[in-house]
This record gives C-alpha cells, sequence and structure tokens, in this order.
C-alpha cells in the first residue's frame, strides 16, 4: 500500500476498496484470538469498559489524525511528517512504527500458524471425536511443538511476502469484501449457539458485568494497548491508506465505521467465546490459547459444524493476512524507500529477519518457556513492548502533531472536505487530541510503567 510512486497513486479505484482495506488491516487476529484473551486476563467486564471507553476517546480521535495527515501529504508516514513540517523530530513517529511493525509480526506469525494447524485440523474433522479435555491437550501438545508450529508460521510469512512483493493485494481486497461479511455471519451462528450452552450466561456475565474491584493498572494499559493494537493505530499503516483516500471521502465518518466495525466482530467473538469458557469449564485466563480451546467445543455441537469449524479457520487465516500484510508494508516500504533497496529484496530480507525472531516467538510456548524477564516469555515481551509502549506512544505523538503542531486551516479542510461537509464536532475533536489523549496516554503510561518496575 505504500508504494508512493505517484504513477500508482491512483490504483484505487473504489471508495469502498480501499476503506475496505483499512478495515481489513484493523479486522484480524486482534479481534477474534486477542481481544477474549486479553479480556479473560483482565477480569472481562471491567476490561471491556476500559477498551470501550479508550477506542471511543481515543482510538477514533487518532485515527482521524492519520487519516488526515495522511490525505493531506498522500504519503507513507516518513514523507508525510517530512512535508508536513520542516523539523525532523517528528520522524520518530516513523522510526518507532517500523520497529512495532517488525514485533508484531514476529508474533502474529505464530499465531497465524496456529490459525492454519486448525485449519488442517478442522478439514480432518478432528474435533468431532474429542472431548472438551481431549481439546485443551491437543492445543497445549501442539502448541509446545517445535516443527509443525514453525513449519505453518513460515508458510503464513511466506504468502504475506508473496502478496507484498506480488502486488496482488487488489486481488485480495476484492475478496475481503465477500469474506469478511461471511466471517461476521459464522460468529453470529457460534454466538447462538453458545449463548444456549448450559453456563452460557455465567460466561456473558463475565464479559459484560463489569466487578470494578478488579480494577488494576494493567487492566488500563493493556486496554489501551489493545485499542491501538486491534485499530491498527500508532504506527502510520492507516496513515499510508489515508493518502489513497479520495477526496470526497468523509473522515469522521470512516474512522467511526471502520472503529465501529472492528469493536462489533470483537464483541461477537467475546459472545462465542466466553459462553464456552465457562460451558467446558475452561479458564478465562488461560492466555494465547483461548479461543483455540474453546471454539472447537462449539463447533462439535453446532448443524453443520465441519463445513463451519473449516470455514471459520479459513476466514481467521484471510483476516489475519489483510493484517499481516499492512504490517509487512510497514517494515518493506521503510527499507525500500530509507535506504534504497528495490522492494523485492527490501521484502525477501525483512521477511526473513522477521520469520526469525518469529520463530523465537514460536519457541517460546515450547522449548523457550523457561526463558523469561520479570514472569513475561519472548512473546509476551513483543507483544507489550509493540502494543503497550510502541504503539501508545506512536497515538501520543500523533495526536500532538494535529493538536498543537499543524495548522488549523488544513485540519478543517481535511474534515470538511474543503467546507462540503459540517463539522460542528471540531472543538470536541481538538480538545480531545490536544488535551484528553495525550494527557491520559501519558498517565496509563507512567502508571503501568510504575507498576512494572515495583513488582
Ligand atoms: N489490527 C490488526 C488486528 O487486530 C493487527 C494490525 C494490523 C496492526 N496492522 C497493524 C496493529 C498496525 C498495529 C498496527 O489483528
Amino acid at each position: 500500500m505504500s508504494n508512493i510512486e505517484s504513477s500508482k497513486r491512483d490504483s484505487f479505484t473504489s471508495k469502498f476498496g480501499i476503506i475496505a482495506a483499512a478495515a481489513g488491516s484493523a479486522i484480524g487476529l486482534g479481534n477474534i484470538w486477542k481481544f477474549p484473551y486479553i479480556a479473560g486476563e483482565n477480569g472481562g467486564g471491567v476490561f471491556l469498559v476500559i477498551y470501550l471507553i479508550f477506542i471511543v476517546l481515543i482510538g477514533v480521535p487518532v485515527m482521524m489524525s492519520e487519516f488526515i495527515i495522511g490525505r493531506r501529504a498522500k504519503q507513507n508516514v516518513f514523507g508525510a511528517f517530512r512535508q508536513l513540517t520542516s523539523h525532523g523530530f517528528w520522524k520518530i513517529i516513523g522510526i518507532m512504527g517500523v520497529l512495532a511493525a517488525f514485533l508484531i509480526l514476529s508474533f502474529y506469525g505464530t499465531i497465524a500458524g496456529w490459525t492454519i494447524e486448525y485449519l488442517i485440523l478442522a478439514i480432518k474433522n478432528d474435533f468431532a471425536s474429542k472431548s472438551a479435555e481431549e481439546i485443551n491437550t491437543m492445543f497445549a501438545v501442539f502448541s509446545t511443538s517445535i516443527i509443525k508450529p514453525v513449519f505453518f508460521q513460515l508458510i503464513f510469512m511466506g504468502i504475506t511476502a508473496y502478496i507484498v512483493i506480488g502486488g496482488i493485494k487488489k486481488g485480495i481486497e476484492k475478496y475481503t469484501k465477500i469474506l469478511m461479511p461471511l466471517l461476521f455471519i459464522i460468529i453470529i451462528y457460534l454466538d447462538i449457539t453458545a449463548i444456549s450452552l448450559k453456563g452460557g450466561m455465567d460466561g456473558l456475565r463475565f464479559l459484560f458485568q463489569p466487578d470494578f474491584s478488579k480494577l488494576t493498572a494493567r487492566c488500563f494499559i493493556d486496554a489501551l494497548g489493545h485499542a491501538f493494537f486491534t485499530l491498527s493505530l500508532g504506527m502510520g499503516v492507516l496513515m499510508t491508506y489515508a493518502s489513497y483516500f479520495q477526496k470526497d471521502t468523509n473522515l469522521t465518518r470512516t474512522s467511526i465505521s471502520v472503529a465501529g466495525t472492528d469493536t462489533i466482530i470483537a464483541l461477537l467473538a467475546g459472545i462465542a467465546i466466553f459462553p464456552a469458557v465457562f460451558a467446558f469449564n475452561a479458564e478465562p485466563s488461560s492466555g494465547p490459547g483461548l479461543v483455540f480451546m474453546t471454539l472447537p467445543n462449539i463447533f462439535k455441537l453446532i448443524p453443520g459444524g465441519y463445513i463451519f469449524s473449516i470455514l471459520f479457520f479459513l476466514l481467521l487465516g484471510v483476516a489475519a493476512l489483510t493484517s499481516s500484510i499492512s504490517i509487512l508494508e510497514v517494515v518493506v516500504a521503510y527499507v525500500s524507500e530509507e535506504k534504497n533497496i528495490s522492494r523485492k529484496k527490501a521484502t525477501i530480507l525483512t521477511t526473513i529477519l522477521i520469520t526469525i525472531t518469529g520463530i523465537l516467538c514460536t519457541l517460546s510456548f515450547g522449548p523457550l518457556n523457561n526463558l523469561k524477564l520479570g514472569g513475561f516469555t519472548i512473546f509476551d515481551i513483543f507483544d507489550k513492548i509493540a502494543s503497550n509502549i510502541l504503539l501508545p506512544l506512536g497515538g501520543m505523538l500523533i495526536s500532538i502533531f494535529i493538536g498543537w503542531k499543524l495548522k488549523r486551516h488544513i485540519i478543517t479542510e481535511e474534515l470538511s472536505n474543503d467546507g462540503i461537509l459540517r463539522i460542528g464536532f471540531i472543538h470536541v475533536f481538538m480538545f480531545l487530541v490536544r488535551y484528553l489523549a495525550p494527557i491520559a496516554i501519558f498517565f496509563v503510561f507512567i502508571h503501568g510503567m510504575w507498576e512494572l518496575l515495583i513488582n
């Protein structure tokens, strides 16, 4: 997406296409795999409340900010700040973004690899004959082994690189428009079954009834980090997409619909998973394996479960892919443009490096599980540094740039499409990006760091 050659700039003819691509980046493993497990680790309902507040008050304004910068500058993150300001300082957003992208794609490949394994298990109809216990054991055995998880990670990274080199993204996006609504429908079907499970209501209560006595500093920092992660914010991905938006794209409405769709998918995933957690006696806090240990139990029960399990893991893989290509693009754009290497070489080189660090993440569930820092495995550390530190800091700088640095008339022009749209909300928006977002991020951050240090 970050080809900045002007000849390619007109490649998005359909307005819906590029918006679908932005939504495709946002909707991914974050919604279906990460949201439930991180909510489960942080007490459920109380996490949900904080997370929703952050999405609305910080996520949406930061997304609008990325859109404003991207569409105005019509460049990727480095070029954009170079064009809009003479000060070299803002380059830091791009640099932190590249680092975050590197770390995120490392562990993203691990989980995407798991998804491929589960697709194959679904095709082999391996869930049908297994009890809930056996399904747990199956996950434990698989995720702690070496060959298979690494092999599937390599496959996924290969496909990601192939798409980024081959420029067949437009084809992918065409299918995304059909496939993502299909994923949506399957999840709703899972929801209906999950809710009617014995004990299902306990799961819903866990997710929707906040118990504020469980509120911790970690809950705040995880919720903030996840708000950025799930919306693909804080490292200039959406800035790059917005550089392809058309003049009449309504930036405010687009932000709200991308954030809204993303949140709805996460909630629907939670509504399928938590009832199953309680019905099949799993632990809400069992970590990254949560989805893989719970959903197979639902597929066993539903009519057409065999077909739906295949479709589900296939579509989850596709959702992961439309996100992973957006992450790899960030690194490739940086290496190819700043270091003057051809796109193809840059893609191959960065994919190899990311896959190597990625294998460490994969093995941190098995042989490297004892390699810990402050109780966190390599996988956890990559995630925390990227999601909880780099992305929020990037978001903080982006909102400060819009709130304090960029000329007000540019903001008004972009949000109103040169005076065509009414923007009565501009004062609220300015308040959020000038004060609320940066200050809130700062406090959550300091609080989280403090907590980490004293523990
Ligand atoms: N949002 C994606 C998900 O939820 C992951 C992702 C894609 C991402 N691009 C990103 C996260 C950029 C942070 C920044 O799965």
